[in-house]
């Protein structure tokens, strides 16, 4: 998506080794047009998969995942990490281990909103390694839900998560592509 690429080389920073800034438009401040345009390009490329619902993670996930929840005419369901102590009774949950934070997160979705055969679309902020959609994918098999794809926003292409979701034959939409940063650049697979 060329827009996007534009916003990533325009106000992307690059942090140390793997890291992307993208607080600008999409992080901490969000461009609500990006997102519209976001939303409007994952719907397209899912548009005949009969998607029931679109499952993401909070935080990040939520904005790309609505607008494209506005665009498919579907419902958005974002998984909550879980900060008690205790578990709610009636949640899908799964753990996610987060390599950039070193920490992990117990994510849930509360089962009247997720059920047996509903399509389900993953949408996520950045594909890295892929715990969250890999968290995610097991909450689906929880719920006997079927996964038909996930839309990424954000892929680094060089890091492990692109390879486990194709081993697992999941079809995964990027709208941006980074082969790799070079002296703070970000340089795209064309
Ligand atoms: P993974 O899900 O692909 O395995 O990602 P990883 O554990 O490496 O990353 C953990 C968190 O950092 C996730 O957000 C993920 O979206 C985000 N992340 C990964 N790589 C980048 C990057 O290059 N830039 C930015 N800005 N974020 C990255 P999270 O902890 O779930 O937080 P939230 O922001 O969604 O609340
Ligand atoms: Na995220
Ligand atoms: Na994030």
């Amino acid at each position: 998506m060329k827009q996007l690429e534009e916003r990533i080389k325009q106000e992307g920073r690059v942090l140390g080794e793997d890291i992307l800034k993208v607080d600008a438009f999409l992080n901490h401040q969000i461009d609500p047009e990006l997102m519209q345009a976001i939303g409007a390009t994952f719907a397209q490329h899912f548009q005949n998969d009969k998607i029931d619902k679109i499952l993401t993670v909070e935080s990040s996930g939520i904005a790309p995942a609505v607008f494209t929840g506005l665009a498919l005419h579907v419902p958005v369901v974002f998984a909550r990490k879980n900060k008690s102590l205790t578990l709610p009774d009636g949640v899908w949950t799964a753990d996610v281990y987060s390599y950039t934070k070193q920490t992990t997160n117990h994510v849930m979705i509360d089962q009247r909103f997720l059920g047996a055969g509903e399509r389900v679309l993953i949408i996520d902020d950045f594909l890295a390694n892929g715990q969250a959609v890999a968290g995610l994918l097991d909450i689906v098999d929880q719920a006997q839900a079927v996964a038909v794809g996930a839309g990424i926003v954000i892929e680094k292409s060089f890091q492990k998560g692109r390879q486990l979701l194709d081993d697992r034959g999941l079809p995964v939409v990027s709208l941006a592509r980074i082969k790799a940063f070079r002296d703070g650049q970000v340089e795209f697979d064309s």
